[in-house]
């Protein structure tokens, strides 16, 4: 079995509060891109993993593919092993989901590779509980994600936008991220959700860049300033706008068509080696042909 596992990107990111547990109840707009790590799994006696690409990536115990699996594995009863080999191409502590991606695939994969039929509830909790991100990835496409991820509530997702996506700098941590937030003199303003959600059903990129925003940037941008660097780069090579995804470090800029992201993204590469040229997707997962 081959499969994509897509990343996804936050049109918005609102942040309501802090729960007593540490968590922050959040109100957010998700949507899947083609960008994708490749995975391919085959049933096997053992468990494994083997890795191309992402340096940074765990490859033991700590991977999360390993440790959705074997959740999986105990949840069901089951002692089956699997040979995995994973080709990472999302960016590692990017705010694009790209662990989650894995995760979510992995728990779909093997689900029905090993026949388990665990239904969708079942899963979602075991997804759930490996990540906030996971269930989302799980069904992906155009979504508004609420509370820590769990409530996914669908919105029509239409014509592809046109993307470049850049990391300009290292990873971060997602608790470092809420944590600086939490530090902050002043509460970042949230941005318009429901006029984003208007711009999207609109497919009108224009609106859409008027909408956007992250109420996290202000947090996740005094740790690495090469963020706000790159949103300004974006911006002055055409993106109607550009803005952090997820916690962050990676940067969205939001193009009008396919040429402006397609110049942009020539400018970018020179810059910065992990810079993505993508268009958001509506397809879960798509069978690897490469
Ligand atoms: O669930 P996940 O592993 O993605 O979360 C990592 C950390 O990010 C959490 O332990 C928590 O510190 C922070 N977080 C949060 N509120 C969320 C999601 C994550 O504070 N809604």
């Amino acid at each position: 079995m081959r499969l994509i596992a897509h990343a996804k990107v936050n049109w918005a990111l609102s942040v309501l509060g802090r729960r007593d547990d540490g968590y922050h109840e959040l109100d957010m707009l998700m949507q899947s891109v083609e960008l994708g790590d490749s995975l391919e799994i085959r049933l096997a006696e053992e468990l494994t993993l083997t890795l191309h690409g992402g340096p940074r990536v765990p490859s033991g115990d700590g991977n999360l593919v390993l440790r959705a699996a074997r959740r999986l594995r105990e949840a069901a009863g089951v002692a089956q092993g699997a040979r995995i080999t994973m080709k990472k191409r999302i960016p590692v502590g990017a705010g694009l989901g790209g662990g989650s991606a894995d995760a979510a695939a992995i728990l779909l994969g093997l689900n029905a590779l090993w026949n388990l039929h665990m239904g969708w509830q079942d899963l979602r909790a075991l997804a759930r509980s490996l990540g906030s991100d996971i269930p989302f990835c799980m069904v992906g496409g155009l979504r508004r994600v609420r509370g820590t991820g769990e409530q996914l509530e669908a919105l029509p997702c239409g014509a592809p936008f046109h993307l470049v996506i850049v990391q300009p700098c290292a990873g971060l941590s997602t608790p470092k991220v809420f944590a600086a937030y939490d530090a902050l003199a002043v509460r970042p303003r949230n941005p318009d959700i429901e006029a984003a959600v208007a711009a999207l059903a609109q497919g009108d990129p224009a609106a859409l860049a008027q909408a956007m925003g992250n109420a996290l940037t202000p947090a996740s941008v005094p740790i690495r300033p090469q963020i706000a660097m790159a949103a300004q780069t974006l911006e002055h090579f055409g993106a109607l706008r550009a803005e952090m995804t997820g916690s962050g470090s990676a940067v969205v800029g939001l193009f009008a068509n396919a040429q402006d992201a397609d110049f942009a993204w020539r400018q970018c590469i020179a810059l910065w080696p992990k810079s993505y040229l993508t268009r958001t997707t509506c397809l879960l997962y798509t069978s690897d042909a490469a």
